[in-house]
């Protein structure tokens, strides 16, 4: 399925990526209801992409690009029709380069649960950093992983 990614335009962009994001693990797991995920998807201090196709939103990635850890990939997401096709990969790669336009470093944490995930990020070459215990409820670990592109000493931002 060919995509486009660009940043959300409106609020029905907003409500698709939380319509989308409530009906799907790790976020049942975790306990995000729609209106929590609507606000997380609407956060303006945060970056809202979109994968769009032909049939509307086919996935998103948000972007944390303020705070101690710039560059953080909050969440991903693809449509569970649309899996398996190559749309995650192209978000986090699309992501990477929006991030590396400000830091050298890419964040992300996943829930120790979703193997599936787990396994895009280390074929992207994301490192493991360490488990965040019982973070965002108990019982359920987060990995923090990262993917750098040098030292901070060294990294110049582009416009
Ligand atoms: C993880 C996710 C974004 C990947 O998107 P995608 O478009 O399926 O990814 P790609 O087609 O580029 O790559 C497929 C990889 O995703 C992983 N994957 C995870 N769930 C999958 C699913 N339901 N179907 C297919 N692949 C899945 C597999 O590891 C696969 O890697 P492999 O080819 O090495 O087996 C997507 O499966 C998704 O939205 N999952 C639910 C939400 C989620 O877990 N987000 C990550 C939170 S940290």
């Amino acid at each position: 399925m060919p995509v486009t990614i660009v940043p959300a335009r409106d609020a029905a962009d907003h409500e698709a990526c939380a319509r989308m994001m409530a009906a799907s693990e790790p976020w049942i797991t975790l306990g995000r209801s729609y209106e929590r995920c609507l606000a997380a998807v609407s956060d303006p201090s945060r970056e809202l992409h979109v994968a769009r196709a032909n049939a509307g939103v086919a996935g998103f990635i948000l972007l944390t690009m303020k705070g101690q850890l710039p560059g953080y990939i909050t969440s991903v997401c693809v449509a569970a029709s649309a899996r398996g096709a190559g749309i995650g990969s192209q978000l986090v790669t699309y992501a990477e380069q929006r991030i590396h336009r400000e830091s050298p470093n890419v964040f992300l944490c996943v829930s120790s649960f979703n193997t599936g995930a787990l396994r895009l990020y280390e074929r992207l070459g994301f490192e493991y950093v360490g488990t965040l215990r019982n973070f965002l409820v108990d019982g359920r670990d987060e990995l923090l992983y990262r993917k750098s592109i040098g030292p901070w000493s060294s990294f110049v931002p582009s416009a």
